[in-house]
């Protein structure tokens, strides 16, 4: 989707998809992509979520990328920190401890940004992503990353009920996009609650990708 719309939503608190507590398929799963204390996390189109802080509280490294500076300045705040704020290469880096959250284009991150990054945390991003640049979001993940493994949490559900975002990712587009990288398996899914879930009969699924090596 265009910035602005992402901006807008923002502007006019129109973020449902922003959760109260920490994604209950994070907590469950996590354990699954088997990282320790130390390593790194990176979270694509990370919004304000609450998953952030409890990866840091599992003594990771956690890097993100976020359009709205609103919300990255939310999560410092919320969290007590007072970041170290600075321009790097088009996006402002605000930095604090173990936290670094961009504020910009996820297209204008490159390797250099992120450094290491031990696993990957998509939740609500990968469905935040039109149809048509899905396969330019997944080539750029793969890239900035080094098709590192991955908990991949997103929505499958009939795309002529309703207009995304939240778009639909049902299993074949997931294999689609990164059967040539990663060994994908399905780990859960269920019944979504929310607004998708009154809308549709929509299935919040949680994937783990492994990279092929
Ligand atoms: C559906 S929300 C999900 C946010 C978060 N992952 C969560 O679970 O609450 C998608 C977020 O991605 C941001 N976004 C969309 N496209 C982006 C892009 N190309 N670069 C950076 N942020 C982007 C939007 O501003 C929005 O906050």
């Amino acid at each position: 989707m265009e910035q602005e719309f992402w901006q807008a939503r923002w502007r006019e608190n129109r973020i449902g998809f922003h959760e109260a507590a920490p994604n209950s398929l994070l907590t469950k799963h996590f354990s699954q992509l088997a990282l320790e204390a130390g390593q790194s996390v990176f979270v694509p189109l990370c919004g304000k979520a609450l998953d952030l802080d409890w990866r840091l509280s599992k003594g990771l490294r956690v890097t993100g990328v976020e359009f709205n500076q609103g919300a990255v300045e939310a999560v410092f705040a919320r969290l007590g920190l007072v970041p170290e704020v600075c321009q790097a290469d088009g996006l402002i880096r605000y930095q604090s401890g173990e936290l670094t959250l961009y504020t910009g284009d996820f297209f204008d991150l490159s390797p250099v940004h992120i450094g290491q990054v031990d696993a990957v945390y998509d939740r609500a991003a990968l469905v935040a992503v039109t149809p048509e640049d899905r396969q330019a979001y997944a080539a750029h993940l793969n890239r900035i990353t080094g098709t590192a493994r991955q908990l991949l949490i997103g929505f499958d559900y009939d795309q002529s009920l309703m207009d995304g975002p939240p778009f639909s990712v049902p299993g074949s587009a997931v294999h689609a996009l990164y059967q040539v990288s990663h060994e994908i398996r399905l780990i859960e899914e269920r019944a979504a609650d929310g607004r998708i879930g009154e809308r549709c009969s929509a299935l919040e699924q949680a994937w783990l990708l492994t990279p092929l090596v």
